[in-house]
């Protein structure tokens, strides 16, 4: 098995070794390479993502990847959303739980509002939405098949977006198809629903941005960002990040929270088939998080590094 570790930029490389250790404890026999990816990259040579480190990750397995920044820079192009579509990561899956919450958010990765079909006109600026019926078969079978006796909610606009109509046509003919009972509601009404009635909801399948932003905000049901894990998967390759970003106001105080990392870490060990590592790295989280032991961002004074300590003495 070969993972290939991407800490990416700012609070990534504080996370993403907390993570890795985690990894390497379970499974010592497993291949690591480290890849440099990001804006640091990019700063450092003019590419952010260059064909060697494109190269490394299609030959590994898996992908552990941290976070990248991505300056508002017109002529940038974000590189996670790019190596999404080098990978055909077209299923990103967010589970948001704890507190009595269990929802998985599954976010079509590949097309949508970040097709990255856009152009600029004297005035304005265009983003092309683009929905294939492929795209959204592909994704609706993927949240379905992770539905069993679970809710089954699809979210779309499609009483105002031709895009989503589509969407919709597609999340429904392919719930029915999997022998699911379903039901919808427009994305801005579930936003408010998945945060004033939480526990109604089980699985949720929608589009692209809809997704970004959705699993962000349902964050706030759990303890916010640093909490959230997420996987990018696709039929040949699967890469696993925190929900967060880099996070440059707080880089390099060594203050980030380290559990969305190591949450991304158990659901690469449970993709890579080890349940059981999967879920000893979440006992440890919680058995962590029980014993008080908080960063910051969740009202305690912890660093990343004794967290991470922890995590490990928890693993045994
Ligand atoms: P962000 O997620 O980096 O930060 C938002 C807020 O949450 C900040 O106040 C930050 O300090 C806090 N936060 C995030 N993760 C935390 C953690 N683990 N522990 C404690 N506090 C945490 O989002 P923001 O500020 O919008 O973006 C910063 C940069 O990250 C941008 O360049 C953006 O493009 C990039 N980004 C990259 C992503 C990726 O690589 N997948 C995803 C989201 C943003
Ligand atoms: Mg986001």
């Amino acid at each position: 098995m070969k993972v290939a570790v991407v800490p990416g930029d700012g609070i990534g490389k504080e996370v993403v070794p907390v993570a890795e250790a985690v990894l390497r404890r379970l499974h010592p026999e497993w291949d690591y390479v480290e890849v440099e990816i990001g804006y640091g990259r990019w700063k450092r040579c003019g590419e952010a993502l260059g064909a060697e480190e494109l190269q490394a990750l299609r030959e590994a397995d898996s992908v552990l990847f941290g976070a990248v920044t991505t300056p508002p820079d017109p002529n940038y192009q974000s590189v996670i959303v790019r190596l999404r579509k080098e990978l055909e990561l077209y299923a990103n899956v967010r589970p948001v739980q704890g507190a009595g919450v269990d929802i998985t958010i599954v976010r079509e990765n590949t097309e949508g509002l970040y097709s990255g079909i856009e152009w600029e006109l004297p005035g304005s600026a265009c983003t092309l939405r683009v929905v294939t019926e492929a795209g959204s078969r592909r994704i609706a079978r993927f949240a379905a098949a992770r539905a069993k006796g679970r809710r089954f909610t699809i979210g779309t606009k499609a009483n105002v977006l031709k895009s989503d109509a589509l969407f919709r046509r597609c999340a429904i003919e392919e719930a029915e198809a999997a022998g699911l009972e379903w039901e919808e509601k427009y994305i801005d009404a579930l936003c408010l629903g998945v945060l004033m009635h939480p526990a109604h909801y089980g699985v949720v399948v929608t589009t692209n941005i809809f997704g970004d932003i959705l699993s962000d905000a349902a964050g706030a049901l759990v303890g916010g960002l640093g909490l959230l894990p997420s996987a990018n998967i696709g039929d040949d390759h699967a890469l696993f990040e925190p929900v967060h970003g880099s996070a440059p106001d707080i880089e390099g105080k060594g203050i980030a929270n380290p559990v969305a990392a190591l949450r991304s870490a158990a659901m690469l060990l449970d993709h890579a088939g080890d349940a059981a590592g999967a879920a000893a790295v979440e006992a440890a989280v919680t058995a962590t998080l029980d014993t008080g032991m908080k960063t910051p961002d969740l009202g305690g004074s912890a660093t990343t590094a004794a967290f991470g300590e922890a995590v490990l003495g928890h693993l045994g």
